[in-house]
């Protein structure tokens, strides 16, 4: 019986393990985090048997984390989720800074410490604070509260390496004097701090996407080097899943851009190239009984969503509209780029909670190569992933395989303006002689298309 909360861990990493493999498919994704979830019930279960702590603290904090939870569900809109998600990041980090900064001040009052313990906490430290302060500002960008603009400056990358060297000295003499050290500590978590703040700083709006994976892997792994300041097994296992998860995301994410990891963090894209060429052409406008027509006569339609579909909360209309054009007898595929949005699988998301089929989801490397045959793309309040400027060298975007929306016979793009998309690059597509424009909110727009299919 005494060994139990070891088994209960290693029945919990196991479900973590087979739930994280469930999310790699939409089909069974839903199954995935309910058996990852039921995971974590047993990994607190098995700790707090193993703690055998005070539980007035456990259950206090429990209470008030579930109140702060539940109101922020409740009180943040739908297209504001990105940024929580980024926030909850930073709030990963910081709590596995606290473990280390509470391991270290039980040291200092005089709990045994061992050698492997206190380079732990330095780990712990560094990690967690890079994450927190990182998260804040992907937070402050992705809220529009500072500037997406990369920031610059002369010997950036040096200054980013003495710190390094600092945390480093720091925790050898952590290691050598720790009853005398608080000061040193203390140091070493501002110092991690304003590294996460320089490491963020010079990565540009469009290369966001990467930062957020890669903060959510550092989360994980602040997690992991916590669980082994404590040396909890469970958190061991499920930080280091999250991780590696989290590294495999931010490839993911750098291949959808088509740029290295290395190029995202030290190249600042979008500080010096210009927003790319200003398009004054004329842009033709339609309205949505001309869309009507162009749909009912077509006889394939890839929608194409982006985040103004989130903003609009467009996409039952969108799915409704889907379910019409399938009853008049036309192909109907949705196309995701991986960055669409503001987060990973933000469109993903959002079609399979208006119940799109899974197999109407289509990668942009399945349809590019015979978009030329789809009747009509129809993009949804998307900007930068179908902006053919990324084709041109000096742009924000270049070098991004985009969804080749403006090689269609016929596109049709719903937003409510001609202004550029997330990276502030112009978009020549509106004013391409096969381009529509359907000005105005996308859910409008499309509630109306549906309702002339209705009424025909
Ligand atoms: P964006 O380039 O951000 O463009 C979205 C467009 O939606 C805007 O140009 C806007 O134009 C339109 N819009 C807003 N509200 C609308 C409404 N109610 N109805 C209709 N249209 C509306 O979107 P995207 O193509 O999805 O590209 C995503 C961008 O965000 C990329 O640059 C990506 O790198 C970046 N990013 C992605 C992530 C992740 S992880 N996916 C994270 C951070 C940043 P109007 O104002 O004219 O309507």
């Amino acid at each position: 019986m005494t060994n139990l909360p070891d088994y209960l861990y290693i029945l919990a990493s196991i479900l973590f393990i087979y739930g994280l493999k469930m999310l790699g498919k939409a089909t069974t994704a839903r199954k995935g985090n309910l058996v990852s979830a039921v995971g974590m019930l047993i990994a607190i279960v098995a700790t707090l048997i193993l703690a055998k702590l005070d539980l007035k603290w456990i259950v206090l904090g429990g209470v008030i984390g579930s109140v702060i939870g539940a109101a922020a569900a409740r009180m943040v809109k739908m297209t504001s989720m990105p940024e929580m998600v980024g926030l909850f990041n930073g709030f990963g980090g910081l709590a596995s800074l606290l473990v280390g900064w509470a391991e270290y001040h039980r040291i200092v009052n005089g709990a045994e410490s061992s050698l492997f313990t206190l380079i732990a906490i330095g780990v712990t430290v560094l990690i967690g604070g890079v994450t927190f302060s990182g998260s804040m500002v992907a937070y402050a960008k992705l809220a529009e509260k500072i500037s997406g603009k990369p920031v610059l400056f002369k010997g950036q990358q040096l200054v980013n390496g003495l710190i390094l060297v600092v945390m480093v000295v720091g925790t050898a003499f952590i290691c050598l004097n720790p009853l005398s050290a608080y000061v040193v500590f203390v140091g070493m978590v501002v110092i991690s701090m304003v590294l996460g703040i320089l490491v963020t700083i010079p990565i540009g709006g469009a290369d966001m996407p990467v930062v957020i994976a890669l903060l959510n892997s550092y989360s994980g792994l602040a997690a992991s080097a916590a669980g082994f300041v404590i040396m909890n097994n469970v958190l061991i296992v499920a930080g280091s899943l999250v991780g590696a998860s989290g590294l495999i995301l931010t490839s993911i994410m750098c291949r959808a851009m088509n740029r290295s990891l290395s190029n995202v963090m030290f190249a600042g894209v979008g500080a010096t190239v210009t927003a790319g060429k200003t398009f004054t052409g004329e842009a033709k406008t339609v309205s949505s009984d001309d869309v009507y027509l162009m749909l009912e006569a077509a006889s394939s339609v890839v929608f194409v969503p982006g985040y103004g579909m989130a903003v609009a909360q467009a996409q039952h209309a969108v799915k409704e509209l889907g379910g019409l054009l399938e009853a008049n007898g036309c192909e109907v595929n949705y196309c995701v780029h991986p960055v669409a949005g503001r987060m990973p699988g933000h469109m993903n998301v959002l079609l399979a909670e208006a119940d799109v089929p899974y197999e109407q989801l289509v990668e942009p490397g399945d349809v590019n190569p015979t978009i030329a045959n789809v009747d009509v793309a129809v993009v949804i309040g998307a900007n930068d992933v179908v902006n053919p400027s990324a084709r041109e060298e000096g742009t924000a975007l270049y070098g991004m395989p985009i969804i080749d929306v403006d090689k269609a016979r016929v596109c049709v793009v719903l937003k409510r303006s001609l202004k550029a998309g997330f990276a502030g690059v112009d978009n020549p597509l509106f004013f391409a002689p096969n381009t529509r424009m359907l000005l105005g909110d996308a859910k409008a727009s499309i509630t109306s298309i549906v309702a002339e299919f209705k009424g025909a």
